[in-house]
């Protein structure tokens, strides 16, 4: 019998409606479009404006989008993982209440959080699960409400991010589909330079903290940037020697959309020409754990059976890492 592994089978993601031009976020802070362009490569972002609702009803929309589009019966889903760092509440995860929302009854659920690797290394979970034998259907949802957590005052932060989710299904593939291999990697001396400070353990929410803004994202920019170029570039590059592709070898670079320039330095250092480099960052900035799903649903219908795609990812904690996936097939 053939080797099992396992193949993304079906996509789907939403994005909200409203738009958070650059142009906005001229009259919100002391910025411009032309100063976020050219370092950052966002033009606009999606805003989820309901108050009443959280990063579920982002998950619960993709996870709908890909169950409509590919017919699924949501009672075969067998596990459902959401990767999210801004679950609705701290207990109860947001997984679970997905699950039930989109009728996947006899699926168990749970949230992974690794920042902006948290798809990254869902697929990673997703995929050993399915290799392992003992699931066949997997739901792998990225999904963020970042606006919920950022500080609209805070011009360090408030230009990147955005509000998105997407959505996978893992199945086993006796055609040597789907996932290869995968580097992942993760340094804890990330934590002083991206973080949510309050509202955990360390630091619970106060009066005080919510006063001095500590339950916002805070961010190094200048140190993330220089870690993540230098890694989410060696991670890719690594990946591609221990698998023997050459850059001619990769149909498609996947790759978090933190800031452009980070994306073209992995690019280059992995020798790839532009047409094979994802990117949707000036239209929905930086979602997340959203990001690698999103792309994936964007240009879904040109990928074809078989095409070699690279993944990578870096983020808070630091988490950072590549996966090499075949794709399955043709839409
Ligand atoms: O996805 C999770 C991982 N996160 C990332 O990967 C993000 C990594 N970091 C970045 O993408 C970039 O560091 C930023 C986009 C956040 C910032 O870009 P930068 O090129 O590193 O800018 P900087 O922080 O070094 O600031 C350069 C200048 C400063 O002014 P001076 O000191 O040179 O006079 C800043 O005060 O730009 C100023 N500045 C701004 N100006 C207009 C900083 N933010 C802004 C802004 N608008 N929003």
């Amino acid at each position: 019998m053939n080797k099992i592994t396992a193949a993304i089978t079906a996509v789907g993601s939403y994005v909200p409606e409203d738009v958070l031009t650059n142009q906005m976020l001229e009259e919100m802070v002391e910025t411009n479009d032309e100063w976020i362009t050219t370092r950052t490569g966002i033009k606009e972002r999606r805003i989820l404006k309901d108050p009443n609702k959280g990063t579920s009803f982002l998950g619960i929309q993709a996870a709908k989008d890909l169950i409509e589009k590919n017919n699924i019966d949501p009672l075969e889903i067998d596990m459902v993982i959401f990767a999210t760092t801004s679950p609705d509440m701290p207990v109860a995860a947001t997984g679970v209440y997905t699950a039930s929302q989109i009728g996947a009854k006899n699926a168990f659920a749970y949230d992974l959080q690794a920042a902006c690797s948290s798809f990254l290394y869902g697929m990673s979970t997703a995929a050993s699960y399915i290799e392992s034998g003992r699931y066949k259907k997997i739901l792998l949802i990225g999904a963020d409400k970042m606006s919920s957590i950022i500080n609209y005052r805070d011009r360090a932060t408030c230009i990147i991010f955005g509000d998105g989710a997407g959505a996978v299904l893992f199945e086993p593939n006796t055609e040597n589909l789907g996932l290869q291999d995968e580097f992942l990697r993760s340094d804890g001396v990330g934590r002083d330079f991206l973080k949510i400070e309050a509202g955990g353990s360390l630091l619970p929410a106060s009066k005080e903290t919510v006063e001095n803004g500590k339950h916002y994202v805070q961010q190094d920019g200048k140190t993330v940037f220089k870690f993540a170029v230098s890694n989410m570039a060696e991670v890719s590059q690594k990946i591609m020697q221990r698998n023997s592709l050459a850059a001619e070898d990769v149909n498609w670079l996947v790759p978090h959309q933190a800031n452009k320039r980070i994306i073209d330095a992995t690019a280059k250092r992995m020798n790839l020409d532009d047409k094979k480099v994802l990117m949707n960052i000036q239209r929905y900035g930086n979602t997340t754990s959203a990001t690698l799903p999103l792309l994936l649903s964007d240009f879904e219908k040109q990928f074809k059976k078989g095409d070699n795609l690279i993944f990578a990812s870096f983020g808070g904690g630091f988490t950072w890492g590549s996966i090499y996936l075949k794709w399955a097939y043709n839409s």
